[in-house]
């Protein structure tokens, strides 16, 4: 039994697999062929915060694969009421074949983890979002091939994407260039053990040549009472179209969305054509079906 709380969980092979798969499943799709390996089969959703894109890309996807899906909210089930998580795995496992959490605390995702005896993902917590970095490497690949040995830069908040990036630029065999603000920069040791990653000074050092351009709101979900204050520490981060013209003339820019324009992007920044955030936000749902796929096969 595999579960997937980090990238770090699958092997570079694996996350390689799951990356191919997720575009085949994608072209099966659309040719509108029959494809339902997960008949039977059900995925319990926690969600202790808010979701669009990953709660409809795993609902979608376990019924197109033939299975089904049930939405647990946090504040109106028993997980949010304060019943230990190992007993709310214990007793899932009973019912279920696979289990997605989002929660704003990594440590009980891992207890929840340790106690179930069927896979879990991390569907998002305050440490990584793993499933976007599937949709995100996918795009890239889609777009422009293999993303190793490419160039990344991330620019913003050092918090569950960013360290969800520096995972990947091992994983997958990228340089990682990241600008954060003093206060907000991601945890230096991690930095330490890798050599694809490098923190530079500015957003600017950072976009210099790369092929990806990635940022992320400056108050993540449970940090909202402190977003004026971050509006300030983040000031001279926002991603342009002038600081994109410093990457490279193919760079694609990604968002994970949901975005706050005028904040860590210009008003405009979508709808330039470097930027393939719709795709990317669309290929959460092949690669989650890929996710399921693997840890249900
Ligand atoms: N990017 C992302 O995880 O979107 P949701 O919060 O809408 O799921």
């Amino acid at each position: 039994m595999r579960s997937f709380l980090s990238l770090l969980d699958f092997t570079p092979e694996e996350l390689n697999q799951l990356i191919h798969r997720a575009i085949e499943l994608k072209a099966i799709l659309k040719r509108g062929e029959e494809h339902y390996p997960l008949k039977g089969k059900t995925l319990a959703m926690i969600f202790e915060l808010s979701s669009t894109r990953t709660r409809v890309a795993f609902e979608t996807g376990m019924f197109q694969l033939g299975g089904h899906a049930i939405f647990v909210e946090g504040s109106s089930s028993q997980f949010g009421r304060g019943e230990p998580v190992e007993d709310s795995a214990r007793v899932l496992s009973q019912m279920v074949d696979i289990i997605s959490i989002r929660t704003t605390d990594h440590s009980r995702l891992e207890a929840f983890n340790r106690a179930a005896s069927v896979p879990v993902i991390n569907a998002m917590s305050d440490t990584l979002h793993p499933c976007q970095l599937l949709a995100d490497i996918q795009t890239f690949q889609e777009k422009r091939g293999s993303i190793a040995g490419k160039k990344v830069a991330f620019i913003g908040d050092g918090y569950n994407m960013c360290n969800s990036y520096m995972n990947a630029a091992d994983q997958f065999g990228f340089e990682l260039r990241i600008a954060c603000p003093p206060g907000f920069r991601p945890d230096q040791h991690r930095i330490d053990q890798s050599n694809n990653i490098h923190l530079v000074e500015t957003p600017q050092e950072a976009v210099e040549n790369t092929d990806l351009v990635i940022t992320d709101v400056w108050s993540s979900m449970g940090h909202e009472d402190v977003q004026v204050q971050r509006l300030a520490a983040f000031e001279g981060y926002q991603v342009d179209k002038k600081l994109l013209d410093l990457a490279d003339k193919n760079a694609l820019f990604m968002h994970c969305l949901p975005a706050h324009r005028g904040e860590e992007i210009s008003a405009e920044l979508l709808d330039d054509p470097r930027s393939v955030a719709w795709e990317e936000a669309g290929n959460r749902l092949h690669s989650q079906k890929a996710l399921l796929e693997f840890l249900l096969r």
